[in-house]
């Protein structure tokens, strides 16, 4: 069964100069989660921020800390991000050798652990994780910028992940991550996801704008039935 749809905005569309005043914002907007990118310039072709950043946020809201790590390894900064202040820690299994151990770890540290599946990774991916994790985030553009458009074989493969979560009767999130606008979001959550992420989607105007944007959004989600 899903849970009451959350919107996550992505700060990767944020203005990097005023983050704090960003993330207070899109709280007051109505924002659900806080959904934070972190890339390396190697697991993806692009730099975003690290633990020290979300450590700087953290005390700018009380909204849960999604971190999105896009890392290669990840193992390594478990424990800072964690330290820094993140709720959930999703990873990509690509990005090391140990999926499972590096699950085990972000759980031992006392956060949601989630893992991350890019659009040509399979859901099979999860079926010797799907006992352990709390969230599944499946990335509907390939990880590394935002303002991409929706790949739509991934809605397959949402539907198929939330079977697997049904049928493990466990409390997990399935999160879809890339390309979210108020006009796919219904069919996004159709197919079983309950946590949407959107970067353009909610920055979009400018601070004027984001109550509407978000409103539009958890209005498009709605209309899922
Ligand atoms: C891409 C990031 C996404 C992305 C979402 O690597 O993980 O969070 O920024 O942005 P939009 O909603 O603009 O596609
Ligand atoms: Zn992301």
């Amino acid at each position: 069964m899903s849970h009451p749809v959350r919107i996550a905005p992505s700060i990767l569309s944020a203005d990097f100069a005023r983050l704090g005043e960003e993330v207070r914002a899109i709280e007051a907007a109505g924002a659900d989660w806080v959904h934070v990118d972190v890339m390396d310039g190697h697991f993806v072709p692009n730099i975003t921020i690290g633990p020290m950043v979300v450590k700087a946020l953290r005390p700018h809201t009380t909204l849960l800390l999604d971190v999105h790590l896009m890392i290669s390894p990840v193992d390594t900064f478990l424990d800072a991000f964690a330290e820094a202040g993140a709720d959930v820690i999703t990873f990509h299994p690509e990005a090391g050798p140990h999926a499972h151990r590096t699950v085990q770890r972000i759980k031992a540290l006392g956060k949601l652990a989630g893992v991350s599946l890019n659009p040509a990774t399979p859901a099979k991916m999860l079926d010797y994780l799907i006992d352990e994790i709390d969230l599944v985030l499946v990335m509907s553009v390939n990880p590394g910028f935002g303002g991409q458009s929706f790949i739509e074989s991934q809605l397959r493969k949402i539907s198929a992940i939330r079977k697997m979560i049904d049928a493990s009767g466990r409390d997990i999130r399935l999160e879809v991550d890339g390309g979210v606008d108020d006009g796919n979001i219904a069919r996004i959550v159709a197919a079983g996801a309950d946590v949407l992420v959107a970067g353009t989607a909610t920055f979009k105007g400018g601070p004027d704008h984001y109550a509407t944007n978000i409103a539009g959004l958890k209005a498009g989600a709605l209309a899922a039935g």
